[in-house]
């Protein structure tokens, strides 16, 4: 496959889902991963991607000059076209002005990496030093307002300044796939039909007649990590699921219905809901709430788990993004809020790890669930926080507003779904205030509960703007919260985009 070396850049995902696209193999590594374990893999390709510092300071991200001379084919791109520069001999200078955002590219000389590409066309800057000084043996090939394309093909090593992977770069995935099968000659053999066969295959094997537990949430990743272990092994796999009181309206008897019935997997449902609420009772600092849920779910798990006997692997539903953000060379730097996810479970539970999805983006776990019959609308949902309604009611939390929040989230997302939003909005619900205001139902007074409406459109969750929904939409949403929940008398929207405010309120 092709391998992605990561310097830091938030593209470098990307880069690794986009090579996959085409039906190739690819995974990304630290750049600091040494050349032999990187020669072990038999990659066909490296991509040097994007990065935030600058290839002159002094602690920089650097690579050794021997990778260029593996004769493997390189494809430097952003801060790796920086780099190759550097280490080759060339020279790379503090840009005067920087370039971020869409630019014009000229291309002069083509290469291979340029083949079917037109002579002009946009692509997506995000850089502040620039080439000033190609290395020996390099021909510049294309230009913004600075060196943007460079090469060595005798050597198969090419660089570009701007971002392929990114879509506003109009002919980017002509030029990945260029360097994919025009310079590496991958072969396509990426394919999740595939990679269901083989992981079965590896269950069965690694799992032998043992059993193994897994912490259902009803999310996405752990359903299909469910559905394809319980594919491999059957019986032998043991699902629980902890209802904290805090989860959307009726979500443990859909699960029960999804899963348990329709999958006939072994679920076994934990009515927890009097623990977490009397713990939180009280408490209304966010990351105090936080530290509680996440606790008290550890306790009702490991409590559970260990009723079931001779239980040696536990099977989590991590994914690929995990696995990169914490090998990343950034660290889980960005950790804003404490996250407790659902199946994040104490060290000291001394069973085996089992972790099918290891290996895949999010796309491509949606897509292997579908294959496995789960229906789309399970597998399109949108991500639920380990924390649930705990972090959706501002403040204390008690069993009152949680019903409230309930039916309130649950009209905004059956309207999104029936006018056809769902799926054009990354994340949406409802957050509800303990800020009384007063208004007028009929010809009484009322002083209830404000509700935000929140909806997000995002790629990674990092960044997010608000979604810019109908308001003809909004207005029904609204009217409808008023009108059916008791608790309710004031609906808003939140117009706040990630940063500086986050998708959550708590
Ligand atoms: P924020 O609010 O930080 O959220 O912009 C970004 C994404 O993370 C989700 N989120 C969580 N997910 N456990 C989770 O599993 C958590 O504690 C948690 N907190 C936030 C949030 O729903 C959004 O998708």
């Amino acid at each position: 496959g092709i391998i992605i070396l990561d310097f830091g850049s938030q593209y470098n995902q990307l880069i690794a889902r986009r090579v996959r696209e085409l039906g190739v193999y690819s995974e990304v590594l630290p750049f600091n991963t040494p050349l032999a374990e990187i020669l072990d893999k038999k990659p066909v390709g490296i991509i040097l991607s994007g990065g935030p510092s600058s290839v002159n300071a002094e602690d920089a991200h650097l690579v050794e000059k021997s990778l260029f001379e593996a004769g493997i084919p390189v494809l430097g791109i952003c801060y790796g076209m920086q780099l190759t520069t550097h280490v080759l001999g060339g020279k790379v200078k503090k840009g005067v002005k920087g370039e971020y955002g869409k630019a014009n590219l000229h291309i002069d000389k083509t290469s291979k990496l340029f083949e079917g590409v037109s002579t002009d066309s946009i692509v997506w800057m995000s850089h502040f030093d620039e080439v000033e000084v190609v290395p020996q043996g390099f021909e510049i090939n294309a230009k913004t307002d600075v060196i943007s394309a460079i090469s060595n093909e005798a050597q198969n090593i090419y660089c570009v300044q701007f971002h392929p992977e990114v879509s506003h770069s109009e002919e980017g995935s002509k030029m990945l796939e260029n360097f994919v099968f025009g310079i590496c000659n991958a072969e396509k053999n990426w394919k999740l039909t595939n990679y269901i066969e083989k992981t079965v295959a590896e269950i069965r094997e690694k799992v032998g007649n043992e059993k193994v537990i897994l912490g259902l949430s009803g999310g996405v990743d752990s359903s299909v990590a469910a559905v394809l272990i319980h594919k491999a092994i059957g019986d032998q796999l043991q699902c629980i699921f902890v209802d904290t009181g805090l989860l959307r309206k009726d979500e443990g008897k859909k699960v029960m219905e999804n899963y348990g019935e329709h999958f006939h997997m072994n679920i076994k449902m934990i009515d927890a809901s009097e623990r977490f609420l009397s713990k939180l009772a009280g408490v209304s600092d966010p990351e105090q709430k936080r530290k509680i849920i996440g606790n008290e779910f550890v306790h009702v798990f490991d409590e559970e788990s260990h009723k079931i006997e001779g239980a040696k692997f536990l099977a989590q539903g991590t994914i690929y993004p995990d696995v990169i953000e914490s090998q990343s060379v950034k660290g889980p730097s960005a950790v804003i809020k404490s996250h407790h996810n659902v199946g994040g479970l104490p060290e000291e539970m001394k069973m085996e790890l089992l972790e099918p999805l290891r290996e895949l983006f999010k796309d491509e776990v949606r897509r292997v669930g579908e294959e496995l019959g789960i229906p789309h609308h399970l597998v399109y949902r949108h991500p639920f926080p380990g924390p649930g309604l705990g972090i959706r009611i501002l403040g204390e939390v008690d069993e009152e507003k949680v019903k409230i929040l309930q039916e309130a989230d649950d009209i905004f997302i059956e309207e999104l779904y029936k006018n056809d939003l769902y799926e054009k909005v990354s994340q949406a619900f409802v957050v509800l205030l303990p800020v009384k205001s007063v208004g007028v139902m009929g010809d009484e007074r009322t002083y209830e509960y404000t509700a935000v409406v929140r909806s997000a459109n995002t790629i990674d969750f990092m960044t997010a703007t608000w979604s810019k929904l109908p308001y003809e939409f909004l207005e029904l949403v609204s009217n409808r919260i008023i009108n059916e929940v008791r608790g309710i008398n004031r609906v808003t929207y939140d117009i706040s985009s990630k940063p500086p405010a986050t998708i959550e309120w708590e």
